[in-house]
């Protein structure tokens, strides 16, 4: 069954020791270039509400949104596991999650992932007994920004931090093959990393996870209106895209323009 494939999969990559690589990705091209890179696992996260369709938060992202953006990236990867997020409220009850995982995997997605720990474990137990590889999203939940007041650090108090070891046991236990651990303090992170046996990926959440992930755009430098604290960027792309514009702009003001005879190609 693919779940325990997966799952298999991940865990070896943990016992070795293998650091594993992820990234997001919304679009074709996007999600090729990631591929050819050599990312392990690329998500079609709802992050995309934010950086590419202009969006306060992930709280408008619609399932149909979701489907377009997952259909664009899976007709680019090849090797990599790709991931699609559920959005909110589209997993309320285990049967509306099977529903909605169902969705994202005809439109390519390989696994799901959505936000929740303790208080998701039916979703994601009638997810993997669906067939479905689930990877977990616990700590920091955009989805719940507005009723948390912002993107807060978590762990800090013990009762968070217990609250937090039992959601890692509880997805674990419902069958998530990895956990995505999202601005959790980093003496935490190490600990709950240690206490399972499924890959934790860390983001903004210290070194000691057992991979990284990040939105694409914050590492390229593609929404440089703003970068979390925790982001080392690679790359200034939005530096680059208004250089090309400007240079663009004076030349059709200013000439030369290129020339030629009027052929494609
Ligand atoms: O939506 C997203 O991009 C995510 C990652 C940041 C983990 O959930």
């Amino acid at each position: 069954m693919v779940v325990d494939q997966i799952n298999e999969r991940f865990r070896e990559l943990k016992r070795r020791g293998k650091k594993i690589a992820s990234l997001t990705a919304y679009d074709y091209p996007t999600g090729r270039l990631l591929d050819e890179s050599g990312v392990e696992i690329i998500l079609v996260g709802d992050s995309l509400g934010m950086v590419v369709l202009g969006y306060e938060d992930t709280t408008r992202v619609t399932l149909d949104e979701m489907l377009h953006h997952t259909r664009a990236v899976a007709r680019g990867v090849k090797q990599a596991l790709l991931v699609a997020d559920l959005p909110i409220h589209t997993y309320d009850t285990p049967e509306q999650a099977v529903t909605t995982a169902k969705k994202l995997v005809q439109a390519g997605a390989q696994a799901v992932k959505l936000e929740g720990g303790v208080n998701h474990v039916p979703q994601i137990e009638a997810i993997t007994h669906a067939g479905i590889p689930f990877m977990a999203h616990i700590g920091m939940l955009p989805q719940s920004v507005r009723e948390e007041g912002g993107y807060k650090v978590k762990g800090k108090t013990q009762s968070e931090a217990e609250a937090l070891m039992a959601d890692a046991r509880a997805v674990e236990k419902a069958g998530a093959f990895s956990i995505v651990l999202e601005i959790v303090l980093a003496d935490l992170a190490k600990q709950i990393t240690a206490a399972v046996e499924i890959p934790t990926i860390g983001i903004g959440s210290g070194e000691h996870c057992d991979g990284q992930i990040l939105v694409t755009h914050d590492l390229i430098g593609l929404f440089p209106w703003f970068t979390p604290k925790f982001v080392a960027q690679e790359a200034h792309v939005a530096d680059e895209i208004r250089r090309a514009a400007r240079a663009f702009i004076e030349r059709t003001k200013n000439g030369p323009l290129m020339s030629n005879r009027g052929e494609q190609g």
